[in-house]
């Protein structure tokens, strides 16, 4: 009898502590099961909260910080946190925690594209590295700097393959090719993510801007892109589907209007591709307000109707506009949107804040920001980005290193003293005054061997030539003029776009006239985009692209000048000679008529000024001759090419082998030639490094045609090394 009272006891125990852990509570119960318990609990409304995502922060002055806190809905699913408090976060937070029925966290967003308070170089010059792991290791940095500061989702990376450079956004991608934004992407999503969301320091990424973007009319922003199926799938998609299987939470969708279905409503995109194809888990948001400006892209009356074709079209999150907020309930009850779809979205949603871990550490651990930011580490990391991303672009004479034969260095130009416009677009809580300015570290770097003169010389733009007496007088007593020219972080970025891509006539007209001066010219170029330097170019003894390389990039562009380090940047885009020439990239389409230059322009050259792949190093390595496997396989089988480069130089360097494949005959014509690997080694002077890519037919021989099927062929292929070129063929 006893025991039966003590085991029936036990078994009350039990049953009310399991009825008061509800699965959605229990930590130790799989996501799945805490999803589908939560969905279950929810209301229509709680529901259509949590595809909504709002702004918070933006006005956080410590007078009615408590004002923005309550305009918030304690149900909202996200919001962009425009404040790096994370105190602040941590308020909202527990708003949510403990004011809404059933305590689902929010997700805080912000846009942490190349670094949260240490800003690393723009994402352009991150590729002109080519060095994933650094920039991995670049991103985990970011993240863990946006996660102490309460962002646990950053809108980044942006993959969209873009060579036209009127369009300001080339400077938050990297480049011009698709294998290139594959493997910077995945790499930055791994730097993002860590190993695991959950992890404490893992944040989500985006990949963004589904897609097809860079296309945008003329460059100029927000339009209309005539983007072909084949063009979807062989140049835009890969990156997307290399970011969604290395495991991107989310994805953000375009502006653009793609071929007359605009992104933030195209089903075969965001449900046919990215779901059923690729089998995403997570879920797309839109771009700011993209759901109403569906009624601007001339495919919705109004704002319920545009909320009807993003929904339907597998758009999860509204971001800014409320329109989900508004009528999503309406078109459920219409029978407009099908319940089941709600609640698949919903659970999207709520899988990512349970994989980040958010319902069971829903608040920020508060640590000093002098150890949140710009830690020694963080900032030897932005140091390396930005010196392996900085791109020599000529070097007559080998003027560069500055050795000991220059006494008397004049710095002249609008960039020379600026420490702002050198972080680029989208710097985040970066800070003006974490940075110096290339004059300020050339000084350092020079102190001791040669004086060092400024003079501004102009602005960036305008016709003011007031300075430029002082820069000729400063130059005149100089053995070698620095001149550093470029642009704002304005003219790149999101709605920058520029007409042309070359310098303002000023900035011209200045190096034109320190040129009458005989005196060697070092151009140094801050810059988000490539640049238009058909007239620069000659004027120049020696030309180093520094990009704006962010909060250390000073450091690592005097290190270059003095020779401390060897610069090995190469570049991600092509440099056309003119604006004119765009578009120009290197996996163009041959000619119809190669030969005599036939169709080339009449009036200039039709070559780019430098193209994919360029950049110089104060080493030289010789290639010698590539070596592979067997000229014969079936396309079961692999082959081993090998390459061996000397340094033949006096300084250490390292050099990145570029590994193209040429298809000349095809069902559907292919690129004259196309990146598929690429690898960065470090080869001491005098010494031969062996360089190896497996060439493995399914991965590396085949295309997508428009459909996005694998099409895989026999035949001739050439593979393309530095200035050699090898056949081998495919049989049956
Ligand atoms: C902007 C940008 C997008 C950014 C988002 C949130 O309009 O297009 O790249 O992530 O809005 O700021």
């Amino acid at each position: 009898m006893r025991l039966k009272l003590i085991v029936s006891f036990l078994l009350l125990i039990l049953s009310s502590h399991l009825k008061s852990q509800v699965v959605y509570k229990n930590k130790s119960a799989s996501t799945d099961a805490r999803v589908k318990d939560l969905v279950k609990r929810m209301t229509l409304e709680e529901k259509v909260l949590q595809l909504n995502q709002y702004i918070a922060g933006l006005n956080n002055n410590v007078n009615n910080i408590g004002e923005s806190i309550k305009e918030i809905p304690a149900g909202i699913g996200s919001l962009i946190l425009f404040s790096p408090d994370p105190e602040f976060r941590n308020q909202i937070q527990k708003k949510a925690i403990e004011e809404s029925r059933l305590g689902i966290p929010i997700l805080f967003g912000f846009d942490v594209i190349h670094g949260f308070r240490t800003i690393y170089p723009i994402p352009l010059a991150q590729a002109s590295s080519w060095n994933p792991e650094l920039i991995q290791s670049a991103a985990a940095i970011a993240a863990k700097e946006a996660k102490l500061s309460g962002t646990d989702w950053t809108f980044s990376p942006m993959i969209d393959v873009a060579y036209d450079a009127r369009w300001g956004r080339v400077a938050e991608g990297y480049g011009e090719d698709p294998y290139t934004n594959a493997i910077f992407g995945v790499a930055t999503i791994k730097g993002y993510q860590g190993n695991k969301l959950s992890d404490p320091f893992s944040i989500a990424a985006c990949l963004k801007h589904f897609v097809g973007y860079s296309r945008s009319e003329g460059g100029r922003d927000y339009r209309y892109s005539d983007v072909s199926p084949q063009s979807l799938w062989e140049t835009y998609l890969p990156p997307y589907e290399a970011g969604v299987k290395a495991g991107a939470a989310t994805l953000m969708s375009g502006f653009n209007d793609i071929s007359g279905i605009p992104a933030t409503a195209n089903h075969y995109l965001l449900s046919e591709v990215l779901k059923e194809k690729w089998g995403h888990k997570g879920f797309v948001v839109s771009d700011w307000e993209a759901v109403k400006q569906l009624i601007n892209q001339g495919v919705a009356k109004d704002e319920k109707e545009a909320a009807l074709k993003a929904f339907n079209a597998g758009l999860e999150m509204d971001m800014k506009d409320d329109v989900y907020r508004k009528y999503l309930p309406e078109l459920i009850s219409e029978k407009k949107i099908d319940i089941n779809k709600i609640n698949d979205a919903v659970s999207r949603v709520l899988k990512v804040k349970f994989d980040l871990g958010l319902f069971d550490e829903p608040y920020v651990k508060i640590i000093n920001p002098s150890d949140r930011y710009l830690q020694p580490n963080s900032l030897a990391i932005a140091e390396k980005a930005a010196a392996e991303s900085m791109v020599l672009l000529k070097n007559n004479n080998s003027i560069l290193p500055l050795q000991n034969q220059y006494k008397k260095i004049a710095i002249i130009g609008p960039i020379a003293k600026d420490s702002l416009n050198i972080l680029g677009s989208w710097t985040a809580h970066g800070k003006v005054t974490d940075s110096q300015s290339f004059y300020t570290a050339i000084s350092s770097e020079f102190k001791g061997i040669a004086t060092v003169t400024y003079a501004k010389g102009s602005g960036f733009e305008g016709t003011n030539k007031e300075g430029f007496k002082e820069a000729i007088n400063k130059a005149q007593e100089a053995d070698v003029i620095l001149l550093c020219l470029g642009e704002m972080k304005a003219w790149s970025g999101e709605n920058a776009t520029r007409s042309t891509i070359a310098l303002p006539l000023i900035q011209e007209e200045l190096m034109k006239e320190l040129k009458e001066l005989g005196k060697p010219i070092v151009l140094i170029l801050s810059n988000g985009r490539p640049l238009e330097l058909m007239r620069i170019e000659p004027m120049a003894d020696a030309i180093l692209e520094a990009w704006q390389p962010g909060t250390s990039g000073a450091k690592a562009l005097a290190q270059i000048l003095s020779g401390k380090v060897n610069p090995s940047g190469k570049l991600p885009i092509t440099f056309p000679l003119t604006t004119g020439q765009i578009p120009i990239y290197y996996n163009m389409r041959q000619s119809a008529r190669p030969m005599d230059k036939m169709g080339d322009y009449q009036d200039i050259s039709t070559q780019p000024l430098y193209s994919f792949g360029f950049g110089l190093s104060y080493s030289k390595f010789e290639y010698n001759d590539i070596k592979i496997s067997s000229k014969s396989i079936t396309n079961r089988d692999k082959i081993i090419a090998e390459v061996s480069v000397k340094n033949t130089g006096v300084m250490d360097g390292m050099e990145t082998v570029h590994w193209f494949i040429s298809d000349p005959v095809a069902t559907i014509s292919r690129p004259l030639k196309e990146l598929k690997f690429f690898e960065k080694k470090l080869i001491r002077a005098g010494e031969t490094v062996t360089y190896k890519f497996e060439i493995d037919p399914e991965k590396d021989l085949s295309y997508r045609n428009s459909e996005g099927n694998i099409i895989l062929e026999e035949g001739d292929f050439y593979l393309i090394v530095n200035k050699q070129k090898i056949r081998f063929e495919v049989v049956r």
